[in-house]
Parts: structure tokens; sequence; C-alpha cells
């Protein structure tokens, strides 16, 4: 049964596991012979990185990154704080930061700036949604899942004031939810 906050399915599970395998596909490829860090940003990546990491065949790391950006629930302040950093020093490491998504840019081109600077062998993001419209900052993200349109989209990693990130797909969420009228 479909959530009753939730306006419609955009990507199913199934949809979203082809997606991932193909992700991992061209990680494998490009990184073949070497042992790639993967950073999740929490919380939103859990679930993609899970299952992203799992069709990856090379040997690799993972770490987590936690990053609040928010004044409010569904806009960007452009203020990012860094609430737990990194296990490990990533100098010298080929460096793949996985995100759940991309919106205005402010906080990949905030770790992208602060992870830059501990001069790691490479660095590129993977994101599994990217919703180019509303881009504020300019960044590139390597690997891509799916483009999606300006809505409000939770499920598979992605919330609303915490809630929704176990609903096994992509949806838009009700605007009456997070618009106060
Ligand atoms: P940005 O700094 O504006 O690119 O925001 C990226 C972060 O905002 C993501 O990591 C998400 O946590 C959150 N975010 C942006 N759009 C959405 C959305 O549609 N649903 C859920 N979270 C979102
Ligand atoms: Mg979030």
């Amino acid at each position: 049964m479909i959530h009753p906050d939730i306006e419609r399915i955009l990507f199913d599970g199934q949809t979203i596991q082809r997606r991932v395998e193909s992700l991992a596909a061209e990680i494998e490829r490009d990184y073949g012979g070497k042992a790639p860090l993967f950073v999740g940003i929490l919380k939103g990546s859990f679930i993609f990185l899970a299952d992203l990491v799992r069709c990856v065949e090379l040997p690799c790391d993972i770490d987590f990154l936690a990053v609040s950006s928010y004044g409010k629930e569904s806009e960007t302040t452009g203020t990012v704080r860094v609430l737990k950093d990194l296990d490990s020093g990533i100098a010298g490491r080929d460096v793949i930061i996985v995100e759940d998504i991309l919106d205005s840019g402010m906080t990949l081109s905030y770790i992208m700036n602060m992870l830059q600077n501990r001069q790691p062998a490479s660095l590129s993001i993977c994101t599994l949604l990217d919703k180019p419209s509303r881009r504020k900052a300019p960044v590139f993200a390597r690997y891509v899942g799916f483009q999606t349109p300006d809505e409000f989209l939770v499920g598979y990693g992605l919330d609303y004031s915490d809630r929704y990130r176990n609903i096994p797909s992509i949806c838009v969420l009700k605007r009456e939810i997070y618009e106060t009228v």
C-alpha cells in the first residue's frame, strides 16, 4: 500500500535497482585496478550506498560524512554544518562521494571543496537523483541515476522531516504536506 502522504510514484524499486546496477558497472569500468573509497552523505544516501556497493565488484572502503544544510525542511539556507566528519584521511585515495539528490548544489559544492583540500588522488560524485533546474552552485556529478522534475521527493532514503526514508520507491510528496498555506 502506498503511503497516504504520497502523490505518486516516480521510480519504483525495480527501476531503481536496474539503474543502480548500471551505475555500478560504470564505476567498475572506470575504477578497474583501483580500490575506491565511497563516502556516503548521511542520512539520505544510506540505502542507495548500500545497494550500490553491493553491485560493485572492486575492493573498496566505505566511510560516512554527516552534514546539515537546511534551516527549514524543504529549502536550502546555503549554510553547511559538518555533524560527523570522516573517520580516516583521504590523501592519495580515489574518493567517490555518494549523495541522494543534487538540488541547489550548495551542499555538494561545500563538501567537494572541503575534501579537495585533503588531497585525494581523485574525487568524483555519484548522485542518485539530480534536479538540474534548481542549481545555484556549479557542481559536476560524474554519475547520475535519474534527472528529476522540480518536485519534493521522498523514499529510498530521502526524507521530509526525517520521515518516509523507508518507502522502497522514489515518490512525489503531496504539496500540502510541506507547503503551509
Ligand atoms: P542542495 O544543497 O540544495 O543541493 O541540497 C541537497 C540536499 O537537500 C540533499 O542531500 C537532500 O538531503 C536535500 N533535498 C533536496 N531536494 C530534496 C527532495 O526533493 N527530497 C528530499 N531531500 C531533498
Ligand atoms: Mg535530507
